[in-house]
């Protein structure tokens, strides 16, 4: 292992990181268009061994043997699961690389880290997965006059090369489907559209992320309810349970008689949606200038400020008119 890659994988957050996958498609819910493209993208896969190795022609062909996906839906709806589950179905190891951090923490050696990382899952056969790929697959820039833009061309430029070369699987998960580079667009040709679970689905999830038979459930759990009132993702759905299970240990009483309880589900999937509209009040506060709603308050603010400031000067003439007048 080059010494770049091991400080990627043993740095003080792992940007780099080889997972044995334990999640399958048993654990995965996904809506049966979604399915679909998935089942066709392992068919691919399956049959690019057939192709390249038992018809021997990888011996033929130098480039363009691997295969690339791209993942694209809002957050929390099974993306890095389902790259896990690909990757348990066969029998590989997934190497997840966090991309928007790498690039972040490893600016200007972003494009020598990526090859690290290609080399690295040619070496092991594992399943290549770039997880908040978003900046890669945006469109490249094209004024040069800065250095990140630079630096992020490079990193387009070497990952293109690495892509044409790679034999393996690789994944790219993003969460905007729009603003693919072109050269992306021809290279990763399998995109997959993660959409938010519909009812039927979230009903499923919320039963999936519990033990089969150890969560201690109270008789008035109603998922098909729960699925109703909570039009919310998987991500949601997984962070709401693990709530509901902690204010449930909490009640009073010895551990062998706690029950999840509807409740507790209610108050779990409530305190996710309020931590979430706390998230974006801050985000909104701490950035003035950010997005047009925020330039756009920033402005009306000033206007505001303006017309008082006028008013107060108008009142203050028209008494020091009064006042003279008298004198
Ligand atoms: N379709 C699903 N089926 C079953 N569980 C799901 C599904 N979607 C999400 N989950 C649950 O939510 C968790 C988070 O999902 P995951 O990390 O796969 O989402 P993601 O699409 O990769 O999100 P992000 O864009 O934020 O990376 C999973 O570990 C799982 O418990
Ligand atoms: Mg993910």
């Amino acid at each position: 292992m080059s010494d770049a890659l091991r400080d990627l994988f043993f740095g003080r957050r792992q940007l780099v990181e080889t997972l044995a996958p334990r999640r399958t498609f048993a654990d995965v819910i996904l809506p049966p268009p979604t399915l679909e493209a998935i089942r066709h993208a392992l068919a691919l896969i399956r049959k690019q061994d057939l192709i390249f190795e038992q018809w021997g022609l990888a011996e033929r062909h130098g480039g363009g043997l691997g295969l690339a996906f791209h993942f694209a839906g809002p957050p929390g709806t099974g993306k890095t699961i389902a790259a896990e589950a690909i990757a348990a179905t066969l029998g590989r190891k997934l190497l997840v690389v966090r991309y928007a951090e790498l690039e972040s923490r490893w600016a200007g050696q972003t494009a020598k880290h990526v090859a690290a990382v290609f080399r690295e899952a040619a070496e092991s056969g594992a399943v290549l997965f770039f997880d908040e790929a978003d900046a890669i697959a945006a469109r490249r820039f094209t004024n040069l006059s800065q250095g990140y833009e630079r630096d992020s061309n490079a990193t387009v430029a070497v990952l293109l090369s690495e892509l044409e070369r790679f034999p393996g699987v690789v994944i790219f998960a993003t969460n905007l489907a729009s603003n693919i580079d072109p050269a992306f667009e021809r290279r990763i040709r399998h995109h997959i559209r993660f959409e938010m679970p519909g009812l039927g689905e979230r009903e499923r999830i919320w039963r999936a992320q519990l033990h089969a038979t150890k969560t201690p459930l109270a008789p008035d759990v109603d998922f098909p309810a729960l699925a109703e009132r909570f039009a919310r993702s998987g991500g949601d759905i997984k962070n709401a349970v693990l709530k509901a299970a902690q204010i449930a240990t909490l009640e009073p009483g010895p551990d062998a008689d706690k029950r999840i309880e509807q409740r507790h589900f209610v108050q779990g999937m409530e305190s996710v949606v309020a931590a979430e509209r706390v998230m974006a009040q801050s985000l909104f506060e701490g950035e003035p200038q950010g997005g047009a709603a925020g330039a756009a308050l920033a402005r009306a603010r000033d206007r505001l400020l303006f017309a008082i400031a006028a008013a107060a000067l108008a009142v203050s003439l028209i008494a020091l008119g009064v006042a003279l007048a008298r004198g």
